[in-house]
């Protein structure tokens, strides 16, 4: 999703953009072939290197730790260490569970406090990124949103059907959107800073609240939303932390991006993803 709208974003702004793809039937010159999971044969040079491809899927990295640690670290940092010896800037996408959840708004310069696999993977690859001295960038990211995001999608048609649906009391998130995102990541492209910088919304808040947000913008009864507790899915307990935010106070006193309100992301995302329902 992520890798899709930074290859959008740079390409639009006249960057030549070579997006990978682990699929033979999609590969083409625009989209060289590279698997993680065994990354051989060269790849072209390139000025700046973001390494959006990953198993990122929490659960996953629990089931299969090691499949998913040679994808999210060792073939991620084969490919971060041989584009950087040809010269290239490297930008590693991560994410706010290289911390445990317990402290809102994490300073970045905190040392990495992991309580999941999936984290365990992304401050192992972080490590190895930052050691590429001035070409390497860490950006953690909290949950990135992008209109007609399916659960919004599915939520809004049973809202325009007339049936209940049941969102999260106590799962929270401090939704992005994907804008920002590659917003952020051309600043650092552009700039070829080293170091670790963030994206993430301002506050957590509950998927309920998400909820009323969708039905107030969608103009439903409210009474369809019919909280549940995420206690009852199959959801691993490292992947419903408290907090997810990540101050970023760099970023604003850099490039004047400030984390967005929850109340504005989830407008701004509903308004893109109830044309896709209706
Ligand atoms: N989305 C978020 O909310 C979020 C939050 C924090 C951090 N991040 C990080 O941001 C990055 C992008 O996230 P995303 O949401 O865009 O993920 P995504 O939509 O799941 O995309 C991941 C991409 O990685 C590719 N991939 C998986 N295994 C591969 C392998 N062995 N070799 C080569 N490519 C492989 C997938 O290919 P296929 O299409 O073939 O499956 C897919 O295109 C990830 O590193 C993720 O950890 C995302």
């Amino acid at each position: 999703m992520i890798g899709a709208a930074l290859a959008d974003h740079f390409s639009a702004r006249g960057w030549q953009v070579q997006a990978t793809t682990r699929r033979r039937d999609q590969v083409d010159e625009a989209h060289p072939f590279l698997n993680l999971a065994a990354p051989m044969g060269d790849l072209a040079n390139a000025d700046v290197v973001i390494l959006a491809a990953a198993m990122a899927r929490i659960g996953d990295c629990e089931d299969d730790p090691d499949g998913t640690r040679q994808i999210n670290v060792d073939g991620t940092l084969a490919v971060a260490q041989g584009m950087a010896g040809q010269g290239a800037h490297v930008i590693l996408l991560s994410s706010d569970k290289v911390f445990d959840g317990t402290v809102p708004l994490r300073d970045r310069n905190d040392d990495p406090c992991p309580a999941c696999e999936y984290g365990r993977q992304k401050a192992a690859a972080e490590a190895g990124v930052l050691a590429l001295g001035d070409q390497g960038a860490v950006l953690r990211l909290s949950k990135v949103l992008e209109p007609g995001l399916e659960l919004l999608t599915g939520w809004a048609r049973e809202l325009f059907a007339g049936n209940a649906i049941t969102p999260f009391h106590d799962l929270y998130l401090a939704p992005v959107p994907v804008d920002l995102v590659v917003q952020l990541a051309m600043h650092i492209a552009v700039e070829r800073v080293a170091g670790i910088f963030h994206c993430t919304g301002a506050e957590d808040r509950s998927y309920v609240d998400l909820a009323h947000i969708l039905a107030e913008e969608i103009a439903r009864d409210p009474d369809l939303i019919q909280p549940g507790s995420c206690q009852t899915a199959n959801i691993p307990a490292a992947a419903r932390p408290r907090h997810t935010t990540l101050e970023m106070t760099v970023e604003q006193s850099r490039w004047g991006l400030t984390a967005p309100a929850f109340e504005v992301t989830a407008r701004t995302i509903i308004s893109g993803t109830s044309n896709h329902a209706a």
